[in-house]
């Protein structure tokens, strides 16, 4: 299938598949994929290597004069941004403005042509409200919980589920409730719900709903 050249924007809760889903795509039709949580993932990582952020989550006004120039290099890949230490205290540090406003003038740089799929919590909302097509994910609280638990086994930790699904919901709390930029659906977002659907059923959706939003025949 011939996909014309348009920005894909997808959001949603926390573990929905959005990444995994995103780099299909990107793969399937030769687009470029940013994961937007990477990013924030990337900057509560530096400022846990600075000790910039204290263990209540309070953090210290030089993580605002480190971003300030915007050329603070951060890393966007690999397991460290992934660790549950990271994951426990990057809801705070992407609630900041400051910090919202280094990732997303990151995320335009580095979006570098018009074929691109992002995933994150406002990219239909607030980094690309023009994106041609938007999709909001949502799954089961449990069955997020699950997919992150068995990830983070088969990375060798040793996670206990309990934990893992408060972990999930207080970072969705903390994202949806925050006054910057919250994570919302778009009113013009196509709602995927994957609770109990493979990745290729959800290409398979996809790939209609282009179809039919674009007139693709083929
Ligand atoms: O998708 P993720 O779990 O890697 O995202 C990490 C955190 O970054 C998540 O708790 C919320 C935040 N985030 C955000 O606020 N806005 C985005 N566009 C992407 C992620």
């Amino acid at each position: 299938m011939t996909v014309p050249d348009i920005t894909i924007a997808i959001d949603g809760y926390s573990s929905t598949g959005k990444s995994s889903f995103a780099k299909l795509l990107a793969r399937r039709f030769s687009f470029q994929y940013l994961d937007s949580g990477a990013y924030y993932r990337g900057v509560t990582l530096y400022a846990q290597q600075n000790g910039l952020i204290s263990e209540d989550n309070t953090v210290s006004d030089a993580l605002e004069a480190a971003l300030a120039d915007g050329t603070l290099q951060i890393v966007t890949d690999g397991d460290a941004i992934r660790s549950m230490k990271v994951s426990s205290q990057v809801s705070p540090i992407a609630a900041l403005p400051y910090v919202r406003s280094f990732v997303d003038r990151r995320l335009h740089s580095d979006a570098a042509s018009g074929r691109v799929v992002m995933d994150g919590r406002d990219i239909g909302t607030t980094v690309f409200p023009n994106a041609e097509l938007k999709l909001f994910m949502v799954a089961s609280d449990e069955v997020r919980a699950r997919r992150r638990y068995n990830e983070l086994l088969a990375k060798g930790q040793t996670p206990v589920f309990e934990e893992v699904l408060a972990n999930l919901r207080e970072r969705d709390y903390i994202d949806s409730h925050r006054e910057a930029s919250p994570l919302t659906q778009a009113p013009d977002a196509f709602v995927l719900d994957n609770s109990s659907m493979t990745l290729e059923e959800e290409l398979i959706w996809v790939e209609g709903l282009i179809r039919g939003k674009f007139g693709i025949l083929e």
